[in-house]
């Protein structure tokens, strides 16, 4: 029993090194697709430019709220995922496609999963782990099990091991903590990338606020299963998103670099030490030490300890500190020589009236981060067009300072969780691959 156990073992591992070898070179990139593209399945033909932007700017105040610093929070609380992203995956063997939706401030790889004790309503079927030869749960005895942060041994069923999340709006996953292949579409090549063993959370309680359109979360963010986490043994400790501008004419994809094209490595490139944060370890802090517009330097409090700004791809604004903010408007609003209009949509706090077809100017911003690090900031990192005669300022002040996505467009932002770096560098996203 014992010999045929390990040998089972062994021929296991034989096999998945093969499909390794034969899938993967050491390098790959997947689209992430934006809720607003076409491709998307919350895209709604009917939807003007503008609804879609006015929408944006709402799930981002409410993203931001879930994600305040709160004292009282309970041990084990992360991040919810209104979901400004989504990849595209598949899930056991034969594969099942499911839609997730990527977080980089979460730590685990979830989707529902048959029988439910509880789903929220999905359009596709749930996947049903019994149909599936790769699938098997976790033991209790399992160092996952036992060193990962929302595992638990579930004594009642089996003595296998269990996973509970709980996201700030107290929305909730919990199920199986389990093995599976996953398989990503790599885009450079159009081959599947797949990941044998990969450690998710099959959920047969999942309550609240998911969406019918989305199967589960892709976490992005630091620690050992997210998906960054789980691929470094494979393809290293870097990971790289290029955002193309989602709110100027037909989106162009976005791509998710793992591995070699991951790294950036242009000497062009800035980069800042990147922070863990004891309160919210998986999330990707660093330190901002001023912003400038023009010649005027407004510095950042200094409490760069924990750091002191959260780079979010799921987070459409980019929150500043309150006194950082009065004084960034005030010298915005000194710089542009547009006039000033009352803010159109909740949320905003300056707009600027402009003329269809007639150029303005808008002076760029420097975001300066530890290390000597400078980001240029243009137009499309600033202000966004809200109607045809209404631009904003994508920047408000914020209880937590939060780097949107909005501010990260044409910028290639590279994580490397073992230099601890985040690296920038501007880039024109929509002319990658
Ligand atoms: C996900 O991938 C499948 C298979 O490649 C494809 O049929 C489907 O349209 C994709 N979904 C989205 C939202 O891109």
């Amino acid at each position: 029993m014992v010999l045929r156990y390990s040998s089972f073992l062994i021929v296991f591992v034989f096999l998945q090194h093969i499909s390794f070898s034969k899938a993967l070179k050491s390098s790959f990139s997947v689209e992430m697709i934006h809720r607003d593209s076409p491709k998307s399945p919350f895209y709604r033909p009917t939807e003007t430019h503008f609804q879609r932007v006015e929408n944006a700017i709402l799930r981002s105040i409410h993203r931001a709220n879930y994600l305040k610093l709160d004292s009282n929070d309970v041990e084990g609380t992360i991040t919810p995922f209104s979901g400004e992203f989504l990849l595209n995956f598949s899930v056991g063997t034969p594969p099942v496609q499911v839609l997730g939706i990527v977080d980089t401030g979460s730590d685990m790889i979830w989707i529902q999963c048959q029988p439910c004790k509880h789903c929220y309503k999905e359009d596709k079927p749930i996947f049903d782990p019994s149909t599936s030869r790769t699938y098997s749960t976790i033991p209790c005895v399992s160092a996952y099990c036992l060193s990962a942060p929302h595992a638990f041994c579930n004594f009642n069923n089996g003595r296998h091991c269990a996973y509970r999340v709980t996201y700030d709006d107290d929305s909730t996953s919990e199920g199986d903590f389990s093995w599976e292949t996953i398989t990503l579409t790599s885009s450079t090549k159009n081959v599947p990338v797949t990941f044998p063993q990969t450690v998710i959370g099959c959920g047969h309680n999942n309550v609240a606020m998911f969406s019918e359109k989305t199967s589960g979360i892709v976490g992005l963010g630091i620690g050992p299963f997210s998906l960054a986490g789980q691929l470094e043994p494979k393809t290293g400790a870097t990971f790289s998103y290029c955002l193309t501008p989602m709110y100027q004419g037909n989106p162009k994809p976005s791509y998710l670099h793992f591995g070699d094209a991951g790294e950036v490595t242009i000497k062009e490139a800035v980069s800042t030490p990147l922070i863990r944060n004891m309160e919210q370890p998986s999330m990707y802090f660093v330190v901002m030490e001023a912003i400038s517009v023009g010649s005027k330097r407004i510095e950042f409090p200094r409490n760069g300890e924990n750091g002191n700004i959260l780079i979010d791809s799921g987070t459409t604004m980019t929150f500043l500190p309150d006194e950082v903010y009065s004084s960034l408007e005030r010298e915005m609003v000194n710089a542009v020589k547009l006039p000033r209009t009352n803010n159109p949509i909740e949320g905003f706090r300056l707009c600027f009236g402009i003329t269809p077809g007639e150029e303005y100017h808008i002076p760029i911003v420097y975001a300066h981060f530890k290390g000597g690090g400078t980001v240029t900031l243009y137009n499309v990192n600033t202000f966004v067009k809200i109607s045809e005669t209404v631009i904003c300022f994508v920047f408000i002040s914020g209880s937590e300072a939060i780097f949107g996505n909005l501010a990260q467009q044409d910028i290639l932002i590279g994580y490397d969780t073992e230099r601890n770096t985040v690296t920038f560098l501007n880039t024109d996203c929509t002319s990658e691959l």
